[in-house]
């Protein structure tokens, strides 16, 4: 069991809302979830939203359950004034608390993901490609960084387009989660420069921080369906070589798959025309 000899890579656990049925998430919920939540979940007005709450904070206990050992009814989540959930550490010293845990978790249109990380800061995002809406995904292009609304403006509209922006976006909330900031950091105050398909070429950070303290993953777990994972160094200064990849509730502990995490990134190229 990893809590007996803890992970050092960041891992992710991804989970859609159909991976824990109705019945079995509220029974769950009942029993594992605070007041706060709790009190969360009574609020929401569709149950469509209070479903896919339920099911994120499940996982989540669930996942903090695995890494650390402290079970899922007695996880202490405390939040700090911008919001960011954080483990309180157990006084207990079970095993697998002798490390920091850090997690963060996005969940959105029926999917979930859960990431965690030790003695290094993570963030995540998942967005669906396929409910841009009636607004299309143009409005949030002017809260991006001038270089990055340059690189979209010469893309032709369409998929493609899109695409790019919403990867722009999954990358951006998930370093501003990372950072505990959210929205609070203002999204033109950095950028990314992207690869083609997939990955992180170059990256621009606000002035308060250092591009080589971070490393970034995009995955698709499903079609149209983008993660982006934003993950720090560790205090040793290295950066993480691979990141874990786990699929469905984690009711018991299948092997996750691997994949390469980048290695330094350099700062973005202005683009021709852009201002700075
Ligand atoms: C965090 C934030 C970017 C969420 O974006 P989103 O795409 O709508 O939602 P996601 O599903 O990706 O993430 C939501 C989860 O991020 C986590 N989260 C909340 N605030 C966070 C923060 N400041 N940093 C990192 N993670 C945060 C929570 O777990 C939240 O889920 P929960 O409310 O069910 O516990 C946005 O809500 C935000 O900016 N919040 C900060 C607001 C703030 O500054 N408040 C100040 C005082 S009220």
């Amino acid at each position: 069991m990893s809590g007996t000899r803890p992970v050092r890579d960041p891992q992710i656990w991804f989970c859609p809302n159909d991976g824990l049925d109705v019945a079995t998430s509220t029974l769950l919920a009942r029993h594992w979830l605070d007041e706060h939540e709790q009190e969360i979940a009574r609020r929401f007005l569709f149950e469509r939203d209070r479903r896919q709450y339920l099911v994120a904070h499940c996982l989540v206990r669930r996942v903090l359950f695995l890494e650390s050992g402290v079970p899922e009814a007695e996880a202490t989540i405390w939040r700090s004034s911008r919001g960011r959930p954080f483990l309180r550490a157990p006084s207990t010293g079970r095993p697998g608390s002798e490390r920091e845990l850090d997690f963060n978790l996005s969940h959105a249109h029926g999917y979930n993901v859960v990431a965690v990380a030790r003695d290094r800061r993570v963030g995540v995002d998942v967005e669906r490609l396929d409910r841009s809406g009636e607004r299309g995904f143009e409005w949030i292009v002017e809260s991006f960084a001038p270089e990055e609304r340059a690189y979209l403006a010469a893309l032709p509209a369409g998929s493609g387009r899109d695409r790019a922006t919403l990867r722009l976006w999954t990358l951006k909330e998930a370093y501003a989660k990372a950072r505990g900031l959210g929205l609070g950091l203002p999204f033109d105050s950095f950028a990314f420069e992207l690869d083609d398909e997939q990955g992180v070429l170059g990256f621009r950070p606000p002035e308060d921080d250092s591009a080589d303290r971070w490393s970034f993953a995009e995955l698709e777990p499903r079609p149209q369906v983008l993660v982006s994972l934003a993950v720090e160094r560790g205090p040793d200064g290295a950066a993480p070589q691979r990141l874990l990849v786990h699929d469905g509730f984690p009711w018991g502990r299948a092997a996750p798959h691997e994949v390469s995490l980048p290695g330094a990134h350099r700062a973005p190229h202005p683009l021709p025309g852009a201002a700075r």
